[in-house]
């Protein structure tokens, strides 16, 4: 998607020397753009693990970067799967990224480049069919408000800088708006890493998209007043069941809108899909993170971006990233194959080859 009116992925390979990945350091959005390179695997693993990049999809895409990375040192089998392994243990939640590493890993090394590029080519196209797919939801409400503008809640980023382009919750929303269906979007400001003010709020203002970011204890109040026409999220695993891991709030978002009878769908590419679990509470790995991340806030001023601590000296905090919405509050999944049930029978429906992975329980 565009920032400043120029197409950008949010990674791609230097042009100019094919040693070289470049990817956007997103700890720096919305204040700063910041072109920032990966010379060896080790470098694409501080970025996922430091959050230089982030989102599932996007986690996916820069772990298959990173093995092509390492492939140029090293083309041994043994090697490449440990370095795979220790990729694997940068964030835990997401499973793209033991996707993505599996999938180089399946790979014969002189290859890899090729791969890596295959893998981004894909996920833009995933992307845009969750866009086609989604819009049809959009529509739907749009034709029931007589052309009034859609409102739709969201949670953390699953935008274009989440994925490789378009996003996943946010590819409907372009797809409508370049539809010239009028929306506006309430963006969860989602702390503590404020990935809703800081990346989504960037994202749609460069698109022109209308938006209003929101603390993120504000989404209740919003849909027990009718402001809110449906929610639509992204998501980091989905069991087969059609449990959602996705940004810790996102459950609470899930509850008021089951209370308020506010339609709440994900949009998950395929690859977010875990075949190999069915309940996600009790089997989905959940991210913790520096308590500092809670205790302090970054933002700008006029000498530049600092960060600065809100709590007291000597409070501990807790940093848990995600949480699991269980299937029953979700209304629809968007997929790039179509919209289904949050149900092992829907999500089978669409992916009836996916029927061949073994369920650990
Ligand atoms: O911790 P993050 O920023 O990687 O979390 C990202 C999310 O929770 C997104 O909503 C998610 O990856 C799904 S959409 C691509």
């Amino acid at each position: 998607m565009k920032v400043n009116g120029t197409h950008y992925r949010s990674i791609w390979l230097d042009p100019n020397d094919h040693m070289i990945v470049q990817i956007i350091d997103q700890r720096l959005l919305p204040h700063e753009f910041i072109i920032h390179e990966l010379k060896t695997w080790q470098d694409g693993a501080v970025a996922i693990k430091d959050m230089y990049v982030r989102g599932a999809p996007l986690i996916g895409a820069t772990a298959a970067w990173s093995m092509y990375l390492a492939s140029l040192t090293t083309t041994d089998q043994a090697a490449l799967k440990d370095i795979g392994e220790q990729l694997l243990e940068t964030r835990p939640t997401a499973v793209n990224l033991r996707w993505g590493v599996e999938r180089m890993l399946a790979t014969n090394p002189a290859n890899y480049r090729a791969e890596a590029e295959a893998i981004c080519d894909e996920d833009v196209e995933i992307s845009k069919g969750m866009g086609r797919h989604g819009l049809e939801l959009i529509k739907e409400i749009s034709t029931k408000k007589k052309g009034a503008p859609v409102n739709i809640l969201t949670h953390c980023n699953a935008g274009w800088l989440a994925t490789v382009d378009w996003g996943t919750a946010t590819a409907p929303m372009y797809t409508a708006h370049e539809a010239g269906i009028p929306i506006h979007v309430w963006v969860d400001e989602t702390r503590p890493r404020n990935q809703g003010a800081h990346i989504t709020a960037f994202e749609l203002g460069q698109h022109g998209i209308p938006h209003t970011v929101i603390v993120d204890n504000t989404g209740g109040h919003l849909m027990q007043h009718g402001l809110v026409d449906m929610c639509l999220v992204g998501t980091d695993r989905t069991t087969r069941c059609g449990d959602v891991a996705n940004k810790i709030g996102t459950y609470l978002k899930a509850l008021a809108a089951n209370d308020n009878n506010v339609p709440f769908y994900v949009a998950l590419p395929s690859t977010t899909i875990d075949w190999t679990i069915r309940a996600g509470v009790s089997e989905i790995p959940i991210e913790q993170r520096d308590a500092e991340e809670v205790t302090h806030v970054r933002g700008k001023d006029e000498r530049g971006i600092h960060s600065v601590q809100i709590t007291p000296d000597d409070s501990p905090a807790a940093n848990y990233a995600f949480d699991v919405t269980p299937a029953r509050l979700v209304t629809g999944l968007i997929t790039e194959r179509g919209v289904c049930e949050a149900s092992e029978e829907g999500l089978l429906g669409l992916f009836p080859e996916d029927l061949r992975f073994e369920t650990k329980t």
